[in-house]
């Protein structure tokens, strides 16, 4: 039998740890739902755009959820906003979505992209950094010594693998790239081409194949943001995702969520109702400056979306898992809120502390969570 832990040398070494590869941390949409899309896929009898791997109704159903099917609902708010967006997609100009930080972009965009295309890894990360070869294609520079500009050295990119696969292209933060860099999609998006000036005749010409187009995010709010070019502009049409603002729903995205994250790290713990209802009350009462009983207080800075939400409730259950006896408290709760809101202006603190002495103050005479939640205040004069 094979015993758990070796000696080698003088170290004991756990070799049944060791031996375990560890899995992926996380797997794109396109696997993580690869049963309920296979499930759409089976079922789809609706007329599917040329290159499409869905028809637009499933892809509908496998954002918005379709109880028949059991696919789960994965986007809360505006659904007409998912329509817009498909049609978007199947039109001749790409999609921009555009919104807060944490409004679920990003995870539109994913979810979009596994649907349409059966991928989403087709991605640009935008950031300040990003240039032309990282988004259309580069060089193997050994083979293009040895042998001169040819298709063999050539390195293709995000953008000209997804317009020969037929697929859509992520553009992540697109607003976080130099203009004169975003410019390089003009041509793309309009007439659907990719010039290779490096190679001759039709190797140096990519044409896009039908199902190829461009969904791109960003941020309005972050710094380092630029203006995108007004001819850049007239290739996209935009689309804002905004905060939820139903309580109700948010309660139920959090959970869900939370619940998903702690399933895939093995972790069972207890997340009772009060303390979500708790956790999307403070982040309601931060992010609209107004509490649910009517006081005035002031916003922080720091972003209260949705997506810190799941993090502090995510970030709460591993605190009382590891650290407790798996059951979640307000205290979990705050200590966690206490670093989301507090980043790098100062100002946010003395905002907190006003929250926690005009508001948790008073509702922890009422309820035993919100005392928990006070005892946490000493962490705000650290
Ligand atoms: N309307 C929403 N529907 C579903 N999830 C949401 C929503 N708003 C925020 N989220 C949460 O936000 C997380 C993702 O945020 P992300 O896509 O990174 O935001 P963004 O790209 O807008 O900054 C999701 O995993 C989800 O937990
Ligand atoms: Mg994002």
């Amino acid at each position: 039998m094979e015993t758990a832990s070796t000696l080698i040398g003088k170290r004991k070494v756990n070799t049944s740890m060791s031996k375990l590869p560890p899995a992926s941390l996380r797997a794109p949409a396109e696997q993580v739902y690869s049963e309920e899309l296979a499930r759409l896929s089976e079922k789809d009898s609706g007329p599917r755009p040329s290159g499409w791997h869905l028809s637009p109704r499933a892809v509908r159903s496998f954002i918005l959820g379709d109880d028949r099917l059991s696919i789960k609902r994965k986007f809360y708010g505006d659904d007409a906003l998912i329509d817009r967006c498909i049609v978007t997609l199947m039109s001749d100009r790409g999609l921009l979505l555009v919104g807060e930080p944490g409004t679920a972009k990003s995870m539109l965009s994913e979810l979009l992209a596994a649907a349409i295309s059966g991928k989403s890894v087709c991605t640009i990360q935008g950031t300040a950094g990003t240039t032309e070869d990282q988004i259309k294609y580069t060089w193997n520079y050994a083979l293009l010594l040895a042998e001169g500009p040819s298709p063999r050295a050539l390195v293709r990119g995000p953008l000209y693998e997804s317009m020969q696969q037929a697929c859509l292209c992520r553009f992540e933060e697109v607003t976080r790239v130099q203009p004169e860099i975003q410019d390089c999609l003009i041509s793309v998006l309009s007439d659907k081409v990719l010039h290779i000036p490096e190679l001759d005749g039709d190797e140096g010409i990519v044409f896009a194949k039908r199902g190829f187009n461009v969904l791109a995010t960003a941020n309005i709010r972050d710094r380092g943001v630029h203006e995108m070019s007004s001819a850049l502009k007239r290739r996209f049409n935009f689309e804002t995702v905004k905060p939820i603002t139903d309580r109700k729903l948010e309660m139920q995205l959090v959970r869900e969520q939370t619940e998903i994250l702690l399933k895939s790290a093995q972790i069972e713990v207890e997340l009772q109702h009060d303390i979500v209802d708790l956790l999307v009350t403070a982040f309601h009462d931060l992010r609209t400056g107004m509490t649910i009983e009517g006081i005035v207080v002031e916003k922080p800075i720091s972003v209260m979306s949705s997506a810190e939400a799941v993090s502090v409730s995510y970030a709460a259950c591993l605190d009382a898992h590891y650290f407790g006896d798996s059951t979640v408290s307000g205290e979990h709760i705050a200590r966690q809120l206490i670093g989301t809101v507090l980043k790098d202006n100062p100002d946010d603190g003395k905002k907190l502390r006003h929250y926690f002495d005009v508001v948790v103050k008073q509702r922890a005479q009422r309820q035993g969570q919100w005392k928990r939640v006070l005892d946490a205040r000493r962490e705000l004069d650290r």
